[in-house]
Formats: structure tokens, C-alpha cells, sequence
């Protein structure tokens, strides 16, 4: 066997390994857009479909033709000139008049297409409103007076209207399973409509689909369609302050063991450690203190009430959470000390006294003194199922080290280095004054404890 012979054979075996790797990357479509699912994807596809045939009708002709030309006239030894034609009349109208023909069965159905997705939403449909950041995302549902961030839960059946704007560089809102996909601009406003009709109850993935700076690829969110009952129960549960008080006065093992999905498990050492805490008192600031967080009822906010949680909250069931939609980000080398029980207590006091700065940035409905606005609304931060623009999983592990130096786990972040002797790639200097690992454990107590 020749050198040129056994590398050929290499080449062609390396090209059919690529070849099936990239087909089995393609076994399962969590991403695809052509599964109907909305009015709005099978829109979409049947567009895709009508364009697919005219293209692939115009490719095959107008190649049998070039390769029948080729073959028909190419040149023999001493064989005539083919004819030769010029200014053939009927020859031109004909290939002007296919070219009209094939453009107005593309132009007719793209128009339409157009027209009826981007016609108003129906007046019932249910208003979300969503605003890019950089580098997440903060859904409003001004019906329900909710804000939240990074997770969007929708009723199945029912027409959602979006709502699109940033608040800073251009963003694009994509869910490719529904078929959105549209961009976020300051200063503009667009929208987005479809009714989730035929997907059931799936947590799916979103993410920006426009280049908006560092940390673009970190710009993740979930969307979990519910059946209408699901949704009425977490909208109820989410209209709630902060449920901080209720796990504190939970101290009953049976009160505890009733929260509910993985991050409750995650939080039972909290839930000890706030039985043996100081008994709950009313926040200092009082409740006339600040403004009230954005869309949150002054009356709803009975700040840390017992009472205030809502038991009858239903989570999407982490189990049923695919593994496409569980983040795979690989944990950064920010040393933490694991062992630590944080105290949700002094957590809750931490947050507002570390020079103001998480109660500056953060909303937190229920507690008085948290009404800032530039980073997420908390207040149910305990029941998302990620953190930090949906790159990581929302346990224990990940969210200390988040607290600890958010800007070594994700690119650019406003969100500044906390943990003393931290590197903040940002200021490119080591923390001098800062939290401590214990004080820290403490923040992410609490943080979990606001289901
Ligand atoms: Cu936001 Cu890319």
C-alpha cells in the first residue's frame, strides 16, 4: 500500500467519524425551532418548508442544466462550434418571467408570514415583560405584579405577549424550542407573541442571541411551561414577600420537611440553624422606611409574616428538569470553605449592613431596607433553580462562591469581588476589607431561605 493510498483512506475514515459525531450531536433537538410547539415555530416552518422547495426546485434545474452543458458542449478535436445565439427574444422573456414567478411564490408567503407574526397579540394574552441586562434577565408580569429574573414560567394554552426592552446594549430574547427569538433595544420597543399549545410542562433553554459584551455566552435564562394550574399557584406563591420569616419560624420538623424540591434539602441546615437563632423580630428600618420594590403591594408587604408563604407553591419538579437544561459550567477555582452552616438571621442582617451594598443593588419584597434595582429582585431568589444569568446550578457550592467573587466566575459582572483577599479581576487588586467565609455561609442561608 503506497504512503499517498494509506493517508488517503485516513482522511476519508476521520472525515465519516465527523461525519457520524456531528449526526449523533444531532440524535436529540432540544433547541429545535421546527418541532411545533407554538403558532408561531409552526408559522415559521411552514415558511422554512415553502422556501426549502423553491430553493431546492431552482438548485436542481438550474445544476442539471449546467451539467448537461458542460457534458453536451464541451470541446472535441476538430468537432464545429456550437450555434451560436444572441438577442433571441422569447429566450429572454422566459428567464426573466421564471425568476418573477419563483420570487412571487417566496415574497407572498414571507409577507404573510410577517404580517401575522407581527400582528398584535390578543387583548387576554398574558403580559410579560422582559428587559435585558448585562448580562440577565428581569421578567415582569405587571398582571400578577411580579418581578423576577433568569426564569420565565408560562401557562400552557394561554397567548403570551413579551414585551421587549434593555436596559443597556442590544440583546436578542431567544427561545429556540417556542420559536422567539427578537431583539431588545434601549430606547425601542418590540414585541413577541405565541401561544406554548402543544409542548406540555418542559423546562427549556433561553439565552441571548445578539453579541452584547463580555459575558454574551453568560446570558442564559429557563423557561418552564406549566399547566394552568401550576401557574396560577406560582404566580399566588411569587405575589408573596420574602418567605424568610416562615422558614425561621418553621422550627417544626413537619413545617420544614413541607418546602419543597432540592434547594429546601439544601437549606435544612439552615432551617436548623434558625431554630436555635435569636427569635424573629420586625426589621429595624421598619416598613416606612424606602420605597417599595418594584410592582410589590405595600399592604402584601407584612415583611418576614409566618404566614406569608405560600404552602401550596408548586416548583417545576427539579427531577423532571432535563439535563440540557441543568448548567454544565465548570466551577472556578474560588477556594471556599464548604463545611461552614450559615445563620439566615445574621445573613439577613449582613445584607443590609455590608455597606449597604447587596440592599443597594437588590430587591428583596418583605424586607424594607432591599429596594435596589440594578441587580436581580431576590426576593424568591431561594426557589430559582440557577444563579448568575442561569451558568450555574443554585446550591450551596456555587452560590457562596458567587457571593465570594462573582467577577472571577463570570466576565465583566457589576455585581463587585466580596470575599476578603479576593482578586477582583476588575479592579486587578486583592480585596483588602471584605466578608468572610463564615459571614458569607451566613448570606447564602438566607439567600436560600427566601423560597
Ligand atoms: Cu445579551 Cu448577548
Amino acid at each position: 500500500m503506497t504512503r499517498n493510498h494509506r493517508s488517503r483512506r485516513l482522511v476519508t475514515a476521520g472525515l465519516t467519524a465527523a461525519a457520524a459525531l456531528a449526526l449523533a450531536a444531532c440524535s436529540q433537538y432540544p433547541h429545535s425551532t421546527f418541532e411545533h410547539s407554538t403558532e408561531f415555530n409552526t408559522a415559521i416552518d411552514a415558511l422554512w418548508n415553502k422556501l426549502l422547495f423553491w430553493g431546492t426546485l431552482v438548485f436542481v434545474i438550474v445544476e442539471a442544466l449546467l451539467v448537461y452543458t458542460i457534458f453536451r458542449f464541451r470541446k472535441r478535436d476538430g468537432g464545429p462550434e456550437p450555434k451560436q445565439t444572441h438577442g433571441n427574444t422569447t429566450l429572454e422573456i422566459t428567464w426573466t418571467l421564471i425568476p418573477i414567478f419563483i420570487l412571487a411564490m417566496i415574497a407572498v408567503p414571507t409577507v404573510r408570514t410577517i404580517f401575522r407574526t407581527q400582528a398584535k397579540a390578543a387583548p387576554n394574552a398574558l403580559q410579560v415583560e422582559v428587559i435585558g441586562h448585562q448580562w440577565w434577565w428581569e421578567f415582569r408580569y405587571p398582571e400578577y405584579k411580579i418581578t423576577t429574573a433568569n426564569e420565565l414560567y408560562l401557562p400552557v394554552g394561554r397567548k403570551v405577549n413579551f414585551t421587549l426592552h434593555s436596559q443597556d446594549v442590544i440583546h436578542s430574547f431567544s427561545i429556540p424550542r417556542l420559536g422567539g427569538k427578537r431583539d431588545l433595544i434601549a430606547n425601542h420597543t418590540n414585541f413577541l407573541w405565541f401561544t406554548p399549545d402543544s409542548i406540555g410542562e418542559q423546562a427549556l433553554n433561553g439565552m441571548c442571541a445578539e453579541y452584547c459584551g463580555a459575558s454574551h455566552a453568560n446570558m442564559r435564562f429557563k423557561v418552564f411551561t406549566v399547566t394552568p394550574e401550576n401557574f396560577a399557584s406560582w404566580a399566588a406563591h411569587q405575589q408573596t414577600p420574602a418567605a424568610f420569616g416562615a422558614v425561621a419560624a418553621a422550627a417544626t420538623p413537619g413545617a420544614a420537611t413541607a418546602a419543597t424540591g432540592a434547594a429546601a434539602a439544601q437549606s435544612v441546615a439552615a432551617v436548623d440553624t434558625a431554630g436555635n437563632a435569636a427569635p424573629h423580630t420586625k426589621p429595624a428600618t421598619g416598613p416606612s422606611v424606602g420605597t417599595p420594590p418594584m410592582g410589590h403591594d405595600m399592604t402584601a408587604m407584612n415583611a418576614n409574616s409566618p404566614t406569608a408563604q405560600s404552602a401550596s407553591f408548586i416548583a417545576f419538579p427539579r427531577e423532571k428538569i432535563p439535563a440540557f437544561a441543568v448548567p454544565s459550567t465548570p466551577l472556578p477555582d474560588v477556594q471556599f470553605n464548604d463545611a461552614l452552616k450559615g445563620d439566615p438571621e445574621r445573613g439577613r442582617q449582613l445584607i443590609t449592613a455590608y455597606q449597604g451594598a447587596c440592599a443597594a443593588c437588590h430587591s428583596i419584597a418583605g424586607n424594607p431596607s432591599a429596594v435596589g434595582v440594578i441587580g436581580p429582585n431576590l426576593t424568591h431568589v431561594g426557589s430559582r433553580t440557577t444563579i448568575a444569568g442561569g451558568i450555574y446550578p443554585n446550591d450551596t457550592r456555587h452560590l457562596s462562591r458567587w457571593i465570594k467573587n462573582a467577577r472571577w466566575m463570570k466576565p465583566g459582572v457589576l455585581m463587585p469581588t466580596i470575599g476578603t483577599g479576593q482578586y477582583d479581576p476588575i479592579l486587578k487588586a486583592n480585596l483588602k476589607q471584605g466578608l468572610s467565609d463564615e459571614q458569607i455561609a451566613d448570606i447564602v442561608a438566607y439567600l436560600q431561605a427566601l423560597k
